[in-house]
């Protein structure tokens, strides 16, 4: 599965994702080498969690926390999946797909803290600076990027491309102009 020819590019290949999980994974193991919780922000970390988990190399439980945005701007969230896994006195570390305006990352953080973790490190595959609004430490990071839109490897445009193997970055606008383009009108199925 490939996304379609919409003017963007191929941030990362599958080799080269795999290669930065393996990296984030080595960075976890050695300081966390008495174990961690992994805890997944659902869904875009799917692919993410899945591959990081088998690249720790130590004692690693996996849960997931499903956030929805509401009110004004999305600007509050609420849960609709909280934790199966009691994270107090336990070092946890919070994998996301991409930092955006920090907003799901701050909200996880206090949650965990709130439930007596013992430490609550961010580790996101991707971070895009530019649209921080709130500041956050991010102690584990994929790859920073500027201001593109990132479809695979689990990020979604509309609930569409989490299954395409690699990170491809483009533009909304361009992304729907080539699937309004490829789609052929009915008569012509
Ligand atoms: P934040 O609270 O603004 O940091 O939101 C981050 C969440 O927004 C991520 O976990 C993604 O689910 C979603 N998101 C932000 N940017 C992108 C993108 O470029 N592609 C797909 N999802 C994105
Ligand atoms: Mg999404």
């Amino acid at each position: 599965m490939r996304p379609p020819d919409s003017g963007g590019r191929t941030l990362l290949e599958a080799d080269a994702l795999q290669a930065t999980v393996g990296r984030l994974g080595a960075e976890i193991t050695r300081d966390h080498p008495g174990g961690v919780v992994l805890v997944g922000i659902l869904k875009g970390s799917i692919c993410f969690v899945a591959d990081l988990a088998r690249s720790i190399a130590a004692d690693c439980a996996v849960d997931f926390l499903g956030l929805v945005p509401y009110g004004t701007g999305g600007s509050r969230i609420a849960l609709s999946k909280d934790l199966d896994v009691d994270v107090s006195g336990r070092d946890v570390v919070i994998a996301v797909d991409i930092v955006d305006s920090g907003l799901t990352v701050a909200y996880v953080r206090r949650l965990l803290s709130e439930r007596g973790a013992r430490s609550a490190d961010v580790c996101t595959l991707l971070d895009r600076q530019p649209s921080r609004l709130l500041p956050v430490e991010l102690r584990y990071v994929g790859l920073t990027i500027g201001n593109e839109y990132v479809v695979g490897y689990g990020l979604d445009f509309e609930e569409r491309y989490r299954n395409i193997p690699l990170l491809y970055a483009t533009e909304p606008e361009s992304l729907r102009r080539a699937e309004t383009a490829s789609v052929p009108p009915l008569a012509e199925r």
